[in-house]
Protein backbone atom coordinates (compact mmCIF):
# COMPACT_ATOMS: atom_id res chain seq x y z
CA UNK A 1 0.00 0.00 0.00
CA UNK A 2 1.42 3.53 -1.21
CA UNK A 3 1.77 5.97 1.76
CA UNK A 4 -1.63 7.68 0.50
CA UNK A 5 -3.57 4.98 0.01
CA UNK A 6 -6.68 5.36 2.32
CA UNK A 7 -6.69 2.71 5.04
CA UNK A 8 -9.57 0.26 4.71
CA UNK A 9 -11.58 -2.46 6.70
CA UNK A 10 -9.66 -4.84 4.44
CA UNK A 11 -6.72 -3.15 5.50
CA UNK A 12 -7.59 -3.93 9.09
CA UNK A 13 -8.79 -7.43 8.84
CA UNK A 14 -5.31 -8.45 6.76
CA UNK A 15 -3.09 -6.64 9.50
CA UNK A 16 -4.32 -9.86 11.69
CA UNK A 17 -3.11 -12.11 9.34
CA UNK A 18 0.18 -10.30 8.95
CA UNK A 19 0.59 -10.69 12.86
CA UNK A 20 0.84 -6.92 12.99
CA UNK A 21 -0.41 -4.33 15.36
CA UNK A 22 -3.03 -1.97 15.41
CA UNK A 23 -3.06 1.21 17.29
CA UNK A 24 -5.70 3.14 16.90
CA UNK A 25 -6.70 5.99 18.66
CA UNK A 26 -10.39 8.64 19.18
CA UNK A 27 -10.20 12.16 17.62
CA UNK A 28 -12.43 14.45 17.35
CA UNK A 29 -11.26 17.45 15.95
CA UNK A 30 -9.28 19.00 12.68
CA UNK A 31 -5.77 19.22 14.19
CA UNK A 32 -6.04 15.86 16.20
CA UNK A 33 -7.03 14.01 13.55
CA UNK A 34 -4.79 15.52 11.41
CA UNK A 35 -1.79 15.24 14.23
CA UNK A 36 -2.80 11.52 14.51
CA UNK A 37 -2.88 10.66 10.58
CA UNK A 38 0.41 12.38 10.20
CA UNK A 39 1.66 10.18 12.96
CA UNK A 40 -0.01 7.25 11.13
CA UNK A 41 -2.64 5.99 13.30
CA UNK A 42 -4.77 3.58 10.95
CA UNK A 43 -7.93 4.39 12.28
CA UNK A 44 -9.62 7.48 14.27
CA UNK A 45 -12.47 6.73 16.52
CA UNK A 46 -14.76 9.46 17.03
CA UNK A 47 -15.90 8.23 19.98
CA UNK A 48 -18.80 9.15 22.00
CA UNK A 49 -16.30 9.47 24.53
CA UNK A 50 -16.31 13.09 23.23
CA UNK A 51 -19.00 13.46 25.78
CA UNK A 52 -16.83 13.47 28.57
CA UNK A 53 -13.78 14.97 27.18
CA UNK A 54 -14.84 17.31 25.03
CA UNK A 55 -18.18 18.29 26.17
CA UNK A 56 -18.14 17.70 30.01
CA UNK A 57 -21.05 15.16 30.20
CA UNK A 58 -21.00 13.14 32.93
CA UNK A 59 -21.24 9.64 30.41
CA UNK A 60 -21.32 9.29 26.97
CA UNK A 61 -25.55 8.82 27.53
CA UNK A 62 -26.37 12.66 26.50
CA UNK A 63 -24.22 12.74 23.27
CA UNK A 64 -26.49 12.91 20.27
CA UNK A 65 -26.36 11.97 16.65
CA UNK A 66 -26.21 16.14 16.24
CA UNK A 67 -22.95 16.21 18.01
CA UNK A 68 -21.39 13.42 16.77
CA UNK A 69 -22.48 14.34 12.87
CA UNK A 70 -20.31 17.73 13.96
CA UNK A 71 -17.31 16.36 15.26
CA UNK A 72 -17.41 13.39 12.43
CA UNK A 73 -17.14 16.43 9.63
CA UNK A 74 -14.58 17.78 11.60
CA UNK A 75 -12.06 15.04 11.66
CA UNK A 76 -13.03 14.24 7.76
CA UNK A 77 -12.25 17.84 7.15
CA UNK A 78 -8.54 16.53 7.69
CA UNK A 79 -8.56 14.31 4.80
CA UNK A 80 -6.82 11.28 6.44
CA UNK A 81 -5.42 8.59 5.29
CA UNK A 82 -6.80 6.54 8.05
CA UNK A 83 -10.04 5.10 8.50
CA UNK A 84 -12.68 7.24 10.06
CA UNK A 85 -14.84 5.29 12.74
CA UNK A 86 -17.60 6.29 14.24
CA UNK A 87 -19.73 5.71 16.97
CA UNK A 88 -23.45 5.54 16.98
CA UNK A 89 -24.31 7.14 19.97
CA UNK A 90 -27.43 6.31 23.22
CA UNK A 91 -30.21 5.18 21.54
CA UNK A 92 -29.89 5.91 18.17
CA UNK A 93 -29.69 2.26 17.10
CA UNK A 94 -33.14 0.51 18.56
CA UNK A 95 -34.27 -0.71 15.60
CA UNK A 96 -32.58 -1.94 12.64
CA UNK A 97 -34.10 1.33 9.88
CA UNK A 98 -33.27 3.36 12.97
CA UNK A 99 -29.23 2.19 13.07
CA UNK A 100 -29.46 2.05 9.03
CA UNK A 101 -31.00 5.83 8.92
CA UNK A 102 -28.55 7.27 11.04
CA UNK A 103 -25.24 5.05 9.58
CA UNK A 104 -25.96 7.07 6.30
CA UNK A 105 -26.01 10.25 8.38
CA UNK A 106 -22.80 9.70 10.33
CA UNK A 107 -21.30 8.09 6.69
CA UNK A 108 -22.26 11.46 4.69
CA UNK A 109 -21.24 13.48 7.67
CA UNK A 110 -17.71 11.99 6.37
CA UNK A 111 -17.39 8.55 8.19
CA UNK A 112 -15.91 5.56 6.84
CA UNK A 113 -17.73 2.99 9.26
CA UNK A 114 -19.74 3.18 12.13
CA UNK A 115 -19.43 1.57 15.94
CA UNK A 116 -22.25 0.52 17.91
CA UNK A 117 -22.39 -1.18 20.93
CA UNK A 118 -24.33 -5.15 22.00
CA UNK A 119 -23.93 -8.70 21.06
CA UNK A 120 -26.32 -10.73 19.89
CA UNK A 121 -29.19 -8.53 20.86
CA UNK A 122 -27.58 -5.95 18.39
CA UNK A 123 -26.81 -8.49 15.19
CA UNK A 124 -30.41 -7.15 13.06
CA UNK A 125 -28.62 -3.84 13.57
CA UNK A 126 -25.46 -5.07 12.44
CA UNK A 127 -27.29 -7.36 9.27
CA UNK A 128 -29.45 -4.05 8.02
CA UNK A 129 -26.32 -1.74 8.25
CA UNK A 130 -23.81 -3.55 6.02
CA UNK A 131 -26.92 -4.54 3.44
CA UNK A 132 -26.56 -0.70 3.12
CA UNK A 133 -22.82 -1.34 2.25
CA UNK A 134 -21.76 0.37 5.42
CA UNK A 135 -19.14 -1.28 7.42
CA UNK A 136 -19.48 -1.49 11.06
CA UNK A 137 -17.34 -2.25 14.06
CA UNK A 138 -18.33 -3.91 17.15
CA UNK A 139 -18.31 -3.54 20.81
CA UNK A 140 -18.06 -5.75 24.19
CA UNK A 141 -17.45 -6.09 27.55
CA UNK A 142 -18.27 -3.14 29.51
CA UNK A 143 -20.91 -0.86 27.34
CA UNK A 144 -20.18 2.60 28.11
CA UNK A 145 -24.02 3.21 26.74
CA UNK A 146 -25.48 0.70 29.37
CA UNK A 147 -23.51 2.57 32.56
CA UNK A 148 -26.73 4.03 34.16
CA UNK A 149 -28.25 0.34 33.66
CA UNK A 150 -25.56 -1.34 34.75
CA UNK A 151 -24.48 1.44 37.98
CA UNK A 152 -21.20 1.37 37.08
CA UNK A 153 -18.73 0.43 35.06
CA UNK A 154 -17.93 -2.72 35.52
CA UNK A 155 -14.36 -5.19 34.27
CA UNK A 156 -16.40 -8.43 32.01
CA UNK A 157 -15.65 -11.44 31.65
CA UNK A 158 -14.99 -12.68 35.91
CA UNK A 159 -17.72 -15.84 35.47
CA UNK A 160 -17.92 -18.75 33.69
CA UNK A 161 -21.27 -17.58 32.12
CA UNK A 162 -20.26 -14.12 31.16
CA UNK A 163 -17.02 -14.82 29.50
CA UNK A 164 -18.99 -17.41 27.35
CA UNK A 165 -21.92 -15.02 26.74
CA UNK A 166 -19.59 -12.77 25.64
CA UNK A 167 -17.27 -15.74 23.42
CA UNK A 168 -21.15 -16.56 21.66
CA UNK A 169 -21.63 -12.20 21.19
CA UNK A 170 -17.97 -12.42 19.71
CA UNK A 171 -18.78 -15.21 17.47
CA UNK A 172 -22.15 -13.72 16.38
CA UNK A 173 -21.46 -10.29 15.40
CA UNK A 174 -18.28 -11.36 13.66
CA UNK A 175 -20.77 -13.91 11.46
CA UNK A 176 -23.17 -10.74 10.89
CA UNK A 177 -20.16 -8.80 9.02
CA UNK A 178 -17.71 -6.27 11.60
CA UNK A 179 -14.74 -6.32 11.18
CA UNK A 180 -13.16 -5.43 13.99
CA UNK A 181 -14.58 -5.90 17.32
CA UNK A 182 -13.74 -3.67 20.75
CA UNK A 183 -13.21 -5.49 23.46
CA UNK A 184 -13.74 -3.02 26.68
CA UNK A 185 -12.49 -4.09 30.29
CA UNK A 186 -12.65 -7.78 29.65
CA UNK A 187 -10.79 -10.26 32.00
CA UNK A 188 -8.01 -10.93 29.99
CA UNK A 189 -7.94 -14.77 29.55
CA UNK A 190 -11.42 -14.02 28.01
CA UNK A 191 -10.15 -11.25 25.56
CA UNK A 192 -7.10 -13.30 24.72
CA UNK A 193 -9.96 -16.74 24.18
CA UNK A 194 -11.97 -14.04 21.93
CA UNK A 195 -9.21 -13.17 19.28
CA UNK A 196 -7.86 -16.66 19.00
CA UNK A 197 -10.88 -17.43 17.85
CA UNK A 198 -12.02 -14.85 15.75
CA UNK A 199 -10.56 -13.84 12.04
CA UNK A 200 -11.21 -10.30 12.33
CA UNK A 201 -9.13 -8.40 14.88
CA UNK A 202 -10.33 -7.40 18.29
CA UNK A 203 -9.02 -4.00 19.59
CA UNK A 204 -8.86 -4.02 23.79
CA UNK A 205 -9.07 -1.11 25.76
CA UNK A 206 -8.44 -2.11 29.83
CA UNK A 207 -8.59 -5.64 28.90
CA UNK A 208 -4.54 -6.85 29.84
CA UNK A 209 -1.35 -6.14 27.71
CA UNK A 210 -1.19 -7.77 24.31
CA UNK A 211 -4.49 -9.93 25.18
CA UNK A 212 -6.23 -8.66 21.87
CA UNK A 213 -5.12 -8.16 17.84
CA UNK A 214 -4.68 -4.23 18.70
CA UNK A 215 -5.61 -1.33 21.54
CA UNK A 216 -8.19 1.99 21.39
CA UNK A 217 -7.33 5.03 23.59
CA UNK A 218 -9.05 7.77 24.08
CA UNK A 219 -6.27 10.64 22.75
CA UNK A 220 -7.10 12.93 26.12
CA UNK A 221 -6.34 9.90 28.47
CA UNK A 222 -2.64 9.18 26.33
CA UNK A 223 -1.99 12.67 26.14
CA UNK A 224 -2.95 13.79 29.74
CA UNK A 225 -5.20 16.42 28.44
CA UNK A 226 -8.10 15.34 30.63
CA UNK A 227 -6.37 15.60 33.84
CA UNK A 228 -9.40 15.03 35.89
CA UNK A 229 -9.66 11.91 35.28
CA UNK A 230 -7.37 9.28 33.94
CA UNK A 231 -8.73 5.51 33.84
CA UNK A 232 -6.63 3.06 35.58
CA UNK A 233 -5.41 1.11 33.15
CA UNK A 234 -3.61 4.13 31.02
CA UNK A 235 0.02 5.27 31.46
CA UNK A 236 -0.56 9.10 29.66
CA UNK A 237 2.77 9.40 27.44
CA UNK A 238 2.13 13.27 27.83
CA UNK A 239 1.42 16.08 29.67
CA UNK A 240 -0.60 18.25 27.98
CA UNK A 241 -2.53 20.06 30.67
CA UNK A 242 0.75 20.66 32.18
CA UNK A 243 2.30 22.71 28.84
CA UNK A 244 -1.35 24.72 29.08
CA UNK A 245 -1.02 25.43 32.62
CA UNK A 246 2.89 26.93 32.27
CA UNK A 247 1.74 28.57 28.85
CA UNK A 248 -1.24 30.29 30.36
CA UNK A 249 1.05 31.65 33.38
CA UNK A 250 3.93 32.91 31.12
CA UNK A 251 1.17 34.34 29.38
CA UNK A 252 -0.40 36.05 32.24
CA UNK A 253 3.13 36.77 34.17
CA UNK A 254 4.40 38.55 31.26
CA UNK A 255 1.32 40.56 31.02
CA UNK A 256 1.25 39.64 26.96
O1 LIG B 1 -16.23 6.28 22.76
C1 LIG B 1 -15.07 5.81 22.70
O2 LIG B 1 -14.08 6.52 22.68
C2 LIG B 1 -14.93 4.36 22.66
C3 LIG B 1 -13.57 3.81 22.97
C4 LIG B 1 -13.24 4.06 24.37
C5 LIG B 1 -13.47 2.39 22.60
O3 LIG B 1 -15.87 3.67 22.41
Amino acid sequence: MSDRERITPAWCRQAKTRSERLAWLTAYDYPTARLLDEGGVPVLLVGDSLGMVVLGFPDTTQVTMEHMSHHVAAVAQAQPRALVVADLPYRSYETPEQAVANARRLIEAGADAVKLEGGQLRVPQVEAIRAEGIEVVGHLGMLPQSVKEEGGYRIKGKTENESAQLRVDASALEAAGVFAIVLELVVPETARAISQSLRIPTIGIGSGGRTCDGDVLVIHDLVGAFPWFTPKFVEPRGDVAAVIREAVEGYRRDGA
